[in-house]
């Protein structure tokens, strides 16, 4: 999604905003910009498609990079600038739709995240009142409203004030005033914008993951919140005009983000990472399987897990399928009803939660806009939130800091997600095992074994991974299919949507996901000799349906895949093509079977010649609802 970078002090500022635009990069875009100060005026760059053009763009408009506010080009010199990575939700990817906006006068230049949901009404009035508008943008409606308010109140943080009571919806912004070169105007709303403190500089960016790359501390704005920053000052204040004391915080270092490890790709790195993933995982929080599951964050009694009326979680994408794993594993294990919703369907459907309802919120950003406000939704009806989230410092973790599981797996730069998915299974496995044991609702001697199972998983997925090429090897020459079907029953059901997903979104090739039984039920009609059908056929209580639906695939002449187990002879029997993995508990089998296609995507993507980090069209975390 849009991404916003901000610095004010001695650093040449070009330089510094493409290395911050480079950071952003991961969360997907379509067109970049960045606006800096220049003598007495401001100056705006954008362009269309990747960063590789801004700098083309920059690297053509000779004296630029010499930009400074009227000073004399020393070291003392203060440069001050604002840059941007737009994902394009109000008018197409274009040079001009590109942040940063001006306001008619060209005073004013403004970066945004998020959306005004009124920016309809906001432009009639402003065209109303004579005001030109060059773009489709709701951004432009915010920099024009605050130019229009400080005609009438003659003072920045008034005409700023007063343009947020005008605007509804979310946002992060990064404002430049061209009689304020040394400063930089900073607002959020339901969207996170963190500063970033340096020593006499400062940094301003939507994520903490990029001013981690330049400082040490970091003060987070909350919503409704405006900074003032400069050089050596930080100046917060609330709508009242209240100057307010801000906590500064150490910053989390992501010090792996920008390198790939020797990998060809974040994607390649991110999966092969998996196993290490799930390894810490199981170390901070089941150090020994013969001991109860370590979550230090829970403070849950046995009280309320006891008396749990139901279980809902809510997620979107890829969490939304690890979620359908966790259902199938917390009503396996707790015999508490279990329901999983997509975030932004939840908003619209009734409640049925009480005060003995757990919600389970995953995230791998945190800061997914549908899921954040289903949230507060289900809160809101009393119940208890978990939140789960590979970061710590971010809006799900601040929203369920009562109740928080991290579920650790470093920075995740690609945009397709992977080893994040493997590490929110292991925690819903873990907190399913944690109720079940705080409750005493499973036999001891099953939770010892699915515990003991578990501890093996990370040796399972390491010798998954070193099969890398086999499946590449087998893949390939299924790249030029126009349309995919997965199929899998009970808890790889939900492996087969995360393949159809992760398919879809790298390769850009039309796949769904099905319970092999439904396939008959309609999809069926689908297949012919061209749509490769890839079963996930694991030894236990859905084997037997599985190999009868695939059959019925079969017999519509579907080229057939299969995910099966090492020794599996009779999968030889009717699949085209076997994607082995080592023998594995079906309970726990997703943490493997989910491996192979997670390289099918890959390797048909690459051979295509996608952009396998930064899918078109796609953002890395969701701010918009
Ligand atoms: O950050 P989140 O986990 O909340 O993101 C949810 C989805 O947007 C995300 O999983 C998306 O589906 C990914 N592109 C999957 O690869």
């Amino acid at each position: 999604m849009c991404g916003i970078i901000g610095y004010v002090g001695n650093k040449e500022i070009v330089p510094v905003l493409l290395e911050g635009l480079r950071c952003l990069e991961y969360r997907g875009y379509d067109s970049t910009g960045i606006a800096v100060h220049k003598g007495s005026a401001l100056n705006i760059i954008k362009s269309v498609g990747k960063l590789a053009n801004l700098e083309e763009v920059i690297n053509k408009t000779p004296g630029l990079l010499n930009g400074k506010n009227g000073n004399n080009g020393s070291p003392k010199s203060i440069y001050c600038g604002i840059g941007h990575t737009r994902w394009a939700t109000h008018g197409e990817p274009s040079d001009l739709n590109a942040h940063p906006h001006f306001d008619s006068d060209e005073a004013i230049a403004v970066v945004h995240n998020g959306i005004i949901r009124n920016y309809q009404e906001v432009k009639a009035i402003l065209l109303r009142q004579g005001v030109r508008f060059l773009t489709e943008t709701d951004t432009e409606v915010i920099v024009q409203s605050i130019a229009n308010n400080f005609k009438s109140t003659k003072s920045i943080l008034n005409a700023i004030f007063k343009s947020i009571n005008e605007l509804e919806g979310s946002y992060a912004l990064a404002i430049l005033f061209k009689d304020q070169p040394n400063k930089i105007y900073a607002v959020r709303k339901e969207a996170p914008l963190v500063i970033g403190v340096g020593n006499n500089e400062n940094y301003l960016a939507s994520d903490s993951s990029t001013v981690s790359q330049f400082v040490e501390k970091v003060i987070r704005l909350n919503d409704n919140e405006v900074a003032e920053i400069s050089k050596e000052s930080i100046e917060v204040y609330n709508l009242k005009g209240e100057k307010l004391n801000k906590d500064i915080q150490a910053v989390i270092k992501s010090k792996d983000i920008l390198d790939k490890r020797g990998f060809k790709h974040y994607l390649a790195k991110e999966i092969n990472e998996q196993a290490d993933v799930v390894s810490s995982l199981l170390r901070d929080f089941l150090p020994n399987h013969e001991k109860q599951i370590q979550f230090e964050h829970l403070k849950l009694t046995t009280d309320f897990l006891k008396n749990i009326d139901r279980i809902l979680i809510l997620a979107c994408g890829t969490a939304y399928h690890s979620g359908l794993v966790g259902k199938y594993i917390f009503e396996n294990l707790t015999s508490i009803p279990t329901e999983v919703q997509f975030a932004s369907e939840y908003l619209n459907s009734k409640a049925l939660l009480t005060n003995k309802s757990l919600v389970i919120g995953i995230s791998q950003s945190g800061e997914t806009a549908d899921t954040l406000a289903a949230l507060k939704k289900a809160i809101s009806y009393g119940a208890t939130l978990v939140g789960i989230t590979n970061k710590s410092d971010s809006a799900l973790a601040e929203l369920a800091k009562e109740h928080l599981l991290i579920s650790k797996a470093g920075t995740e730069v690609s945009v397709a997600a992977t080893k994040t998915f493997l590490a929110q299974m292991t925690v819903l496995y873990l907190l399913a095992i944690y109720i079940a044991e705080s409750t005493g609702s499973s036999k001891q001697k099953k939770i010892s074994l699915l515990k003991q199972e578990l501890k093996l998983i990370p040796q399972l997925i390491d010798q998954t991974l070193t099969r890398a090429e086999h499946y590449q090897e087998h893949v390939i020459k299924y790249a030029n299919r126009a349309d995919f079907v997965f199929i899998g029953r009970g808890i790889n059901y939900p492996i087969a949507l995360e393949a159809a997903l992760k398919l879809k979104e790298l390769s850009y090739i039309h796949a769904s996901g099905y319970a092999s039984g439904e396939m008959k039920h309609g999809p069926i009609a689908v297949l012919d000799p061209t749509v490769p059908v890839v079963s996930i056929i694991v030894p236990g209580e859905t084997y037997d349906r599985v190999f009868q639906n695939s059959l019925e695939a079969k017999s519509r002449q579907a080229p057939m895949i299969a995910v099966a187990v090492d020794g599996d002879k009779k999968a030889e029997s009717i699949f085209d093509t076997v994607l082995r993995i080592p023998p594995i508990m079906e309970l726990i089998s997703p943490f493997l079977t989910v491996i192979p296609l997670q390289f099918l995507a890959y390797y048909i993507a690459e051979h295509l010649g996608r952009d396998v980090d930064q899918p078109r069209n796609l953002a890395k975390s969701v701010t918009v609802e």
